[in-house]
């Protein structure tokens, strides 16, 4: 496994990442959604360090089952449990890639009607993107890679790991 950002620097920028969100939503009706489950980990260490009340729930979409590709077919697995009518939302994803599985879960957001709707997302790989996102906030660009740790998986494994890596290709 090499080390492609390690915990210090994930931490630093959690934290850079929570001071903006706390500012940009002070006054606000926050409610947090995090995405199942490569978000898990990252959603947990970022709500830490927003520091204004608010809520959070989760959904679950279907994505690359066990390939590294994407199929480009989105389902919901798991629904949100509360009302995000008139509320502020914000997505909490673990990397946005071909855009594709965050266009689907914008739209199925809007279609509901919340007073607003932003995207953080920890990573961010642009040169990959099949159809155009807006990602409000990134924690850090990577180049195309596959990685993973801190909630990303191969496989469904890794998802512990606590930097983010990429597996050595004769490992
Ligand atoms: P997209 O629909 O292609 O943007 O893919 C988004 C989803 O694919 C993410 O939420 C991840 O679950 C998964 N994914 C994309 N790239 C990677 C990667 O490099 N490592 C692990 N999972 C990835
Ligand atoms: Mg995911």
């Amino acid at each position: 496994m090499r080390i492609l950002i390690d915990e210090r620097k994930i931490e630093n920028r959690v934290k850079a990442l929570g001071a903006q969100i706390t500012a940009d939503y002070i006054d606000k009706d926050l409610i947090v959604i995090g995405i199942l489950k490569g978000a898990v980990l990252f959603m947990a260490d970022l709500v830490k360090k927003i520091d204004i009340p608010l809520s959070i729930d989760f959904m679950a979409v279907s994505s690359y089952g066990k390939s590294t590709r994407s199929s480009g077919i989105v389902r919901i697995l798991k629904d949100l449990d509360e009302e995000i009518e008139g509320r502020d939302v914000l997505i909490v994803e673990d990397i946005v890639d071909t855009g594709l599985t965050l266009k689907f879960l914008a739209e199925n957001i809007l279609s509901r009607n919340p007073k607003s709707l932003k995207v953080c997302c920890l990573l961010d790989k642009p040169s990959r993107r099949k159809v155009a996102v807006d990602v409000d906030y990134v924690g850090f660009e990577i180049s195309d890679e596959f990685v993973v740790g801190y909630g990303l998986d191969y496989a469904q494994k890794y998802r512990n790991i606590p930097f983010i890596g990429v597996i050595d290709s004769n490992a």
